[in-house]
């Protein structure tokens, strides 16, 4: 119990510590696999031959069959029916029995033993049979190669510089990226993109001149029965094939991404495929050709199809010279108008990975009406764990809870879910070389939730913590699952409080961090409120504004387009009301901004002197990080409170009720 005390060198350990192992690395293993069942298969072994190294258990393989009985069996079993990466559990005569359909099965159902600790070996174990639901669970890493003038080594990371590249140059020790890949394989993420969707010149090198450096990223993840994919640019035959054009019909640009797929697939044969973002925010795209996106993304999936590998196409297109005059222009509705008029025109290898609202990862979003649109197109659904709009890994959010509602949500009301509708769930990763891995230790919780949610989306985000808690701090003093739940759970809800209110949306500061309540409102983003002195929020209703609510099929539709049904949540996205609006809650607009960013900022009072408890219960180094990073939430908190309730109070002149200082 003092070992989680003890702190590790290097990074530090997160849902992975050598204790979790204990259960299991105390007993008798057996693990059943051919010799040559490939690298996750001899991953197992490994994992569970120094698990009982270190806890005095022993391993038996299938060669050995003498010996005591052993109480944990992991038998490959390619014939038993199980679905791919799947794997089923059952405990009889003192032994537990894990199944699995192939290699990585076998991996999966030995972190699911992992999780289960003690209860993996409990006669009271409920058997049963575990898959996927989504067979691509991917991390998108915005990792620079050079870093960025302004976006630095990381876009929109919040967790140091990158586990992958330093000094323009891939890192000659990946020791650490083996570490991470095992860590990301225990929440069951099987796919990764190792750079920036933005693809700059240096990083574009990485699909020809550098493609070395893939290649030893590849052997790192292999292991962990996870596959690499590659950002390019839909301009790489122009400026590295020198074809004088990147035309997607023209033959030379096929042919040029034909022999680029066939050099990627000599040199690593289960390379998963490419990521791109054309016309977005300056990157190159179809239409300079008059071309659309599925010509785009076509000629990428005719190159990759040979070998089994996919495009993951990103619908994040818009106008991103907007002129904040032009009341007619909505942004949400962009992705919508670009892409679902193209669907069936895409190819079966093509995924059109769309985010999960139709702007940018805000606090509070629809969802995508994208995503219930294109029932002929293979779609991935985009979260992101970086936290660029949700406090930038300064505050806590616990962003399961956001997309367990984003997975769940049921675009036609009738039991068919997001999740249902999307084949690939992917995020963008928030990972950096912090010793924490994730800037604020809290935040590993968003990662290991991003891992398992994308397995199961059914699992609770409350449930979820509880998961990660007793994994992270084995054997740990009871108290700590209790205060982890108390400043962990609901810190959406109060983030979303003391922020920007009623789905208003881009209330954020230069950076993206902290209260500017104009910052964007006269920018060529496209990111408006329109508050005057009468009113705020965005009227996209079919009736009066930029008919986006009718991008939603039934019953959603009718639903946003009335005020009367409209939920509070998503009043300012979708309407523009008066301050004195009465909400479905009782209470005016204004009055709900006062109260919610009062209550919201008082929140992370109480959230900071509850961590207070945990002073000696956890590492000193984890339990300061956090205690300064709560100081600084509590902090910024107050000032987006102040802001934004003197900004509606400004604007509106009329008071608070409960009378809370305005300026
Ligand atoms: C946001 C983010 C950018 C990123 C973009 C994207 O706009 O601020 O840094 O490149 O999303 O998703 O492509």
């Amino acid at each position: 119990m003092r070992k989680n005390l003890v702190s590790t060198p290097g990074w530090h350990a997160a849902w992975l510590p050598d204790d979790a192992f204990a259960p299991l690395g105390r007993r008798v293993v057996a693990v059943s696999a051919p010799p040559d069942a490939g690298p996750v298969a001899a991953t197992v072994v490994a994992e569970v031959r120094a698990a009982v190294d270190r806890f005095g258990g022993r391993l038996l393989t299938a060669s050995v069959d003498d010996g005591p009985a052993p109480a944990l069996v992991l038998a490959l079993a390619p014939d038993a029916g199980l679905p791919a990466e799947g794997f089923a559990v059952a405990r009889t005569g003192g032994t537990t029995r894990v199944t699995a359909a192939d290699e990585a099965g076998l991996l999966y159902g030995l972190f699911h033993v992992v999780r289960l600790g003690e209860g993996a070996f409990d006669d009271a174990l409920v058997p049963g049979s575990h898959a996927p639901a989504h067979a691509v669970r991917m991390l998108d890493h915005w990792d620079n190669v050079d870093a960025h003038d302004v976006m630095g080594q990381v876009e929109r990371g919040y967790a140091g510089g990158s586990i992958f590249y330093e000094d323009g140059a891939l890192r000659p020790d990946l020791t650490r990226v083996g570490a991470y890949a095992r860590l990301l394989a225990a929440s069951g993420v099987n796919r990764v993109t190792v750079n920036n969707v933005n693809v700059h010149r240096t990083e574009a090198r990485l699909l020809t001149d550098r493609l070395g450096d893939v290649v030893r990223l590849a052997d790192q993840f292999r292991p962990w029965g996870i596959r690499v994919h590659l950002a390019v640019s839909f301009g790489a035959p122009l400026t590295l094939g020198g074809l004088g054009t990147c035309d997607p019909l023209e033959p030379a640009v096929a042919d040029w991404w034909a022999d680029a797929a066939a050099r990627v697939y000599a040199a690593i044969p289960d390379f998963g495929g490419f990521l791109v973002k054309a016309d977005s925010e300056g990157q190159p795209g179809p239409f300079a050709y008059g071309r659309d996106h599925a010509d785009g993304a076509n000629v990428l999936a005719r190159a990759l199809a040979p070998y089994g590998g996919t495009v993951h196409w990103r619908a994040f297109v818009y106008n991103h010279h907007q002129d904040w005059r032009d009341r007619r222009t909505d942004r949400a509705r962009a992705a919508y108008d670009h892409f679902t008029p193209l669907d069936g025109k895409f190819d079966e290898n093509v995924v059109v990975q769309v985010k999960f609202g139709p702007l940018d990862f805000q606090v509070r979003e629809p969802v995508s009406p994208v995503l219930t649109a294109m029932p002929r197109t293979r779609l991935a659904l985009e979260l992101q764990v970086t936290q660029e709009y949700t406090g930038q890994q300064k505050h806590v959010y616990y962003l399961p809870e956001q997309w367990s509602e984003v997975l769940g949500w049921e675009p036609w009301a009738d039991g068919r879910t997001v999740s249902d509708v999307a084949r690939d769930v992917v995020a963008v990763s928030n990972v950096g070389d912090d010793r924490f891995w994730t800037g604020h230790p809290l935040a590993q919780a968003n990662l290991y939730g991003f891992g398992r949610l994308a397995w199961d989306p059914t699992l609770t985000p409350s449930d979820l913590l509880d998961e990660w808690t007793r994994l992270t701090f084995p054997g740990a003093d009871p108290r700590v699952q209790d205060v982890l739940r108390d400043v962990v759970l609901g810190s959406r809800a109060t983030y979303e409080q003391y922020t920007a209110p009623l789905g208003v949306c881009f209330m954020v500061g230069p950076g993206h961090y902290g209260p500017g309540v104009d910052f964007y409102e006269y920018s060529p983003w496209g990111t408006y409120h329109f508050a005057d002195r009468d009113g705020i929020g965005v009227d996209r209703t079919v009736a009066s504004g930029t008919g986006y609510a009718g991008q939603y099929p039934e019953p959603w539709a009718s639903t946003y387009e009335s005020l009367d049904t409209c939920p509070d949540e998503l009043l300012l996205f979708f309407h523009h009301v008066p301050y004195t609006h009465v909400l479905r809650s009782g209470k005016t607009v204004v009055q709900h901004v006062y109260d919610t960013h009062t209550d919201g900022a008082a929140r992370t009072e109480e959230m900071a002197r509850r961590w207070e408890d945990l002073d000696g219960l956890v590492e000193p180094d984890l339990f300061d990080r956090v205690r300064t990073l709560l100081a600084e939430q509590v902090r910024s908190a107050g000032e987006w409170r102040d802001q934004v309730r003197t900004y509606f109070w400004r604007h509106s002149g009329v008071p608070d009720e409960r009378g809370g200082p305005l300026y």
